[in-house]
């Protein structure tokens, strides 16, 4: 017995020397002295947001060392579960999806991680980042206790967050917190058990140690539905608010613990059709020398906004989709570049904390490739076959998106004049569902568009049994508020008439495939059209090469669609994203080096949904070297055909 005892005394100094010699990283929250500890000492931190999906994976180190050398001692990032699970059960975390390595990069970089799974995140995101086949249940409640819905999360949290655990700080990793759920006060639901099951959830696959927090609105009413025991509630604030009110609300859901601001806004989002967000400098400086001499700790929202390339960008209500560029007047530009801003900040930052030695990364050269001449392929209603994977599906009423099992992009419908219309005649969607924009074409020619909250009625003329083609784009799901249950597609009938429209064949367009699949390329045969003010949706294609007597390149580059209206631009198979100069502010899109070729030529693919400037004259799209993201311009509503 004595020996026993004596040998398990002995083993248990030897594990006490063990545990003092290599202290285990640890992270916590000091409640007694209003602050964080990391490894038993104080800590606050500096952090800036980086969404790894809105920047190719190539430049990721690019971006985060630009932040490392501006002083920043952590990032924060936004996980958009729909960016990893595109149908259930199909996981991708490949590529610019590679959520480790780029977690690893940080490591490697010096900078911890503030991770913000969700399962919703806003972002200004597909559907806040929820997967659009929720919805096939059709009454789902999102974000709530519906069981479907808690069904999906527990199961994507079962994949995701064990591949989190090992990135946890106290397991060696960058990750020092982890946020459950976004801005939840916001939302009308307010069911705590959600909440507290979300942090169970976390919690069984994270363990007790990792700090989990909560962050709502600055204000009292946004802190009562969003923060909850077990998670520390933190605050969202820009520099227009009242730094002391803002902690203040803070401090009424958490009477101790360090302050911390979670997204401190440095510049602002946009949408189609408005200004283009700039926040001044001055004010962003002011506030943020405030609340880093109050000891708080700070994520600027965003460091760099990056690009919502391809279907991503997501929308506001009454609808109003976001542009393309995710730029955000954020310190970095979208294509990483360094601003005034930027300085400005690092300049602020130095007076708190030391800025690392070393070389601040430059920003990179932009090349002008000059005028590319584009050729008209195909309409989409001649390319049906071609972008028709699946075929089409026969039904009495309209089908949405998510009944086609098709996410994003573009859908089309097809049907006959079931009457007569000589005279004008109403084609409506007296319930406002079209989602989001109709381009409407009778015998192939086009009869006008449609849009969600703007136009319900055109007027249309044909002859009974005439085809009536439309095309319906997903200009992005709505991000934020009560309704991001957002179906797509045709969602209620359309009328002619008094009649309701019926015997439907809808077509899934697999448009993306079709394009890297080079079906949609120009045989050089097509005669061009004569010229019309509204032209039906078509494919375009144009090529060029790369200068070989510049060094250097090449080089990132912004493309721009002079006589262009509306659509989406592919680059070498790469879905570059939306164009909508006749609506602005955006009128340039970012195009990152990387998708470039100095050995082929390389392939423009645009889908124009309005113009066809190639039935007027030679039709070009224009490569400059300097964005422009801030021209508004006045839009007037879209022309219907006026000559019947
Ligand atoms: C900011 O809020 C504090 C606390 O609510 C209040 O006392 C102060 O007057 C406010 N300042 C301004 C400029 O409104
Ligand atoms: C449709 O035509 C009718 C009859 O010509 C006209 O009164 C109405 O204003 C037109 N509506 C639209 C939306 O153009
Ligand atoms: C379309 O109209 C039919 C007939 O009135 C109705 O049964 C159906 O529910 C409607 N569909 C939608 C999506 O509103
Ligand atoms: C569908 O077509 C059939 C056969 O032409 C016709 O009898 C029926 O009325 C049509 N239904 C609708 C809803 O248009
Ligand atoms: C562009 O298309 C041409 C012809 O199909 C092909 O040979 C070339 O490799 C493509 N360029 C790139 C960069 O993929
Ligand atoms: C847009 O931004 C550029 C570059 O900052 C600036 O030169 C230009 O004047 C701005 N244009 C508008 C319309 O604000």
């Amino acid at each position: 017995m004595d020996l026993n005892r004596a040998s398990a005394a002995l083993l248990l100094l030897t594990l006490m020397q063990l545990s003092f010699t290599t202290a285990a990283p640890s992270f916590s929250v000091d409640y007694k002295h209003n602050r964080f500890l990391k490894d038993g000492k104080h800590f606050r931190y500096i952090s800036g947001s980086i969404h790894y999906n809105r920047i190719p994976r190539v430049y990721w180190k690019d971006r985060l060392l630009k932040m490392y050398m501006a002083g920043l001692n952590a990032i924060q990032t936004y996980i958009p579960w729909n960016f990893h699970e595109p149908t259930p059960g199909k996981y991708d975390f490949s590529g610019d999806r590679d959520l480790q390595h780029f977690l690893q990069l940080c490591k490697d970089l010096g900078l911890l991680v503030i991770l913000r799974p969700g399962p919703y995140i806003c972002a200004e995101w597909d559907m806040g980042g929820l997967p659009s086949w929720l919805l096939k249940k059709k009454d789902i409640v999102l974000r709530s206790s519906d069981a479907d819905y808690i069904a999906a999360v527990n199961k994507w949290m079962g994949k995701l967050l064990p591949m989190m655990k090992p990135y946890l700080y106290q397991n060696g990793g960058p990750i020092i917190t982890v946020q459950v759920e976004n801005e939840y006060g916001s939302y009308f639901s307010c069911d705590f058990d959600y909440l507290r099951h979300l942090v169970k959830l976390f919690r069984s696959h994270l363990g007790d140690e990792v700090v989990l927090f909560t962050t709502d609105g600055g204000s009292k009413t946004n802190l009562k539905c969003g923060s909850l025991q077990g998670a520390y509630a933190t605050v969202d604030f820009g520099p227009s608010a009242n730094v002391t009110a803002a902690f203040e609300a803070q401090r009424h859901a958490e009477p101790y613990g360090p302050l911390v601001n979670s997204e401190f806004y440095t510049g602002w989002l946009d949408h189609w059709g408005g200004h283009h967000s700039v926040v001044p400098t001055s004010v962003v400086v002011k506030v943020l020398n405030e609340m880093l001499e109050m000891g708080a700790s700070v994520n600027m929202y965003m460091f760099i906004g990056g690009t919502n390339f391809g279907y991503w960008n997501g929308a506001n209500t009454p609808y109003a989709p976001q542009p393309t560029s995710y730029d955000y007047d954020a310190p970095l530009t979208e294509a990483g570049d360094l601003t005034e801003k930027f300085f400005a900040i690092r300049d602020v930052i130095k007076k708190f904390r030391k800025i690392p030695d070393g070389m601040l990364p430059p920003s990179t050269p932009k090349f002008a490739y000059g005028k590319v001449t584009m050729k008209k392929v195909k309409t989409v209603s001649e390319s049906l076959e071609i972008l028709s994977f699946s075929g089409p599906v026969k039904s009495t009423y309209p089908l949405t998106f998510v009944d086609m099992d098709q996410s994003f992009g573009y859908m089309l419908y097809q049907t006959t004049l079931p009457i007569d219309c000589r005279k004008p005649t109403a084609l409506s969607s007296p319930l406002n569902g079209v989602n989001d924009r109709a381009y409407v074409t009778v015998d192939g020619v086009a009869a006008g568009i449609l849009e969600r909250d703007k136009i319900i009625t055109i007027n249309i003329t044909g002859k009974a049994g005439s085809r009536l083609d439309i095309l319906v784009e997903n200009m992005g799901r709505v991000n934020f508020g009560k309704n991001i249950n957002d179906f797509k597609g045709l969602v209620t009938n359309l009328t002619l008439g008094t009649n309701i429209l019926g015997n439907w064949t809808i077509y899934s367009l697999s448009i993306d495939e079709a394009v890297k699949q080079g079906l949609l390329w120009n045989t050089g045969s097509l005669q061009n059209s004569a010229p019309t003010v509204l032209s039906p949706p078509a494919f375009y294609s144009g090529s060029f090469s790369i200068p070989d007597d510049i060094p250097d390149l090449p080089q990132d580059t912004y493309i721009q669609f002079p006589d262009w209206k509306k659509g989406q631009v592919w680059i070498n198979g790469f879905n570059i994203g939306r164009y909508w100069p006749s609506r602005g502010p955006q009128i340039t899109l970012f195009v990152p080096a990387f998708l470039l070729s100095t050995s082929a030529l390389n392939n423009i693919t645009l889908l124009e949904l309005e113009a066809d400037p190639c039935s007027t004259g030679p039709c070009v799209v224009e490569f400059v070297n300097s964005p422009v993201i801030n021209s508004t311009t006045k839009y007037t509503i879209p022309f219907m055909r006026g000559t019947f």
